[in-house]
């Protein structure tokens, strides 16, 4: 069974796509006979770009799993390295919610129909407003399916993988609420700006209530800082953020991605994350800490075990540290 990972914030520009991307990467090269299942669920299709998936006007994307007009299986293609598989997203997603609406004021109506019905047949215990009460009570739910729309999509493919990696759009509706319900682990990566900490409480306020209602497995894999610079600003929300993770029991990476002003152009010519392409260069061996670190903590793996990495690049590991 594959593990699921999700990297998520509602926030925008903070590095989901960087760090899923280089993740994906720095998995692929510890652990070389995995394969691996890489989801684009934003609009922007970035991390689909950055794989140099180019998506045709008819192939299926993560927008026909929202839709249910098409299944994950169907949906996925190869990339330029065989042990990765991504299933792309594109602009439709744009129009998901609001496709979307069509098939919720579909089930409101249907919810309408069921709930006069049951009206009819208990009829007799309406005499009270306690009765009226428990009747609407019954679980007849028009948005049932909001937050987890994406339930069992990925029962079909989970045994071909060994990992699946969730990219999530800068929001906290539908789609990254899906992918959290279906997630086994999320990885909560901020900007060190002032209102980064906001943000990250918003996100696992979510989480929370995602875990109650339908996937009680989803744990908060840590809160991970990205774009470090050193100034007092970051140095202040850095410190805050701690607290606020310490305070309420969360894991606060000790690997935070400083902020690299060279390694886009590298990840450009090579065309793959900077993990794949460079993996000794001094900002892709941040995402090999991240991995150990991680799995360290029993994040990849479903039972919370450590696991040997069969290899290692992280240049520390050999004895500097
Ligand atoms: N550590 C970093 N150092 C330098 N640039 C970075 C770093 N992390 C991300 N970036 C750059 O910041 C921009 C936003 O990053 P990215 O697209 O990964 O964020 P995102 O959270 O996925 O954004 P969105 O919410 O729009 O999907 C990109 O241009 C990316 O290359
Ligand atoms: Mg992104």
């Amino acid at each position: 069974m594959a593990m699921k990972i999700s990297v998520a914030i509602n926030k925008g520009g903070v590095g989901k796509t960087l760090i899923t991307l280089n993740l994906v990467g720095a998995i692929r090269k510890s652990f070389p006979s995995s394969k691996i299942l890489v989801v684009d669920s934003d609009a922007q299709g970035n991390l689909t770009k950055s794989f140099q998936v180019k998506v045709n006007k008819d192939d299926n994307t993560i927008y026909d799993v929202f839709m249910g007009t098409g299944t994950v299986k169907e949906a996925i293609v190869s990339t330029y390295d065989t042990q990765i598989d991504v299933l792309p997203a594109n602009a439709d997603n744009n129009y998901l919610e609001f496709d979307k609406m069509e098939e919720f004021r579909d089930n409101i109506l249907s919810w309408f129909v069921a709930l006069i019905k049951q009206f009819r047949e208990n009829i007799s215990q309406i005499s009270s407003i306690e009765g009226l009460k428990k009747l609407l009570n019954k679980k007849i739910d028009p948005s049932s399916n909001y937050f987890n729309a994406l339930e069992g999509a990925f029962d079909d493919v989970e045994q071909d993988y060994d990992f699946i990696f969730f990219d999530t759009p800068p929001e906290l509706k539908q789609v990254t609420s899906s992918v959290l319900t279906i997630s086994d682990v999320v990885i909560i990566p901020f900007e060190p700006d002032i209102s980064s900490v906001d943000g990250v409480t918003q996100l696992i306020s979510r989480v929370n209530t995602l875990k109650e209602e339908f996937n009680p497995n989803l744990r908060i894999g840590g809160i991970l800082a990205n774009k470090v610079y050193n100034t007092n600003v970051h140095a202040k929300v850095i410190n805050s953020m701690m607290k606020y993770a310490n305070r309420n029991n969360y894991r606060y990476f000790d690997t935070e991605i400083p902020r690299s002003i060279k390694f886009a152009d590298k990840l450009i010519r090579r065309g793959m994350p900077i993990t794949m392409g460079y993996p000794d260069n001094e900002f892709a061996q941040y995402f090999f800490r991240l991995v150990k670190e991680m799995n360290e903590y029993g994040l990849l793996d479903e039972n919370g075990k450590t696991m040997v990495i069969p290899n290692n690049l992280l240049k520390e590991s050999e004895g500097e540290e």
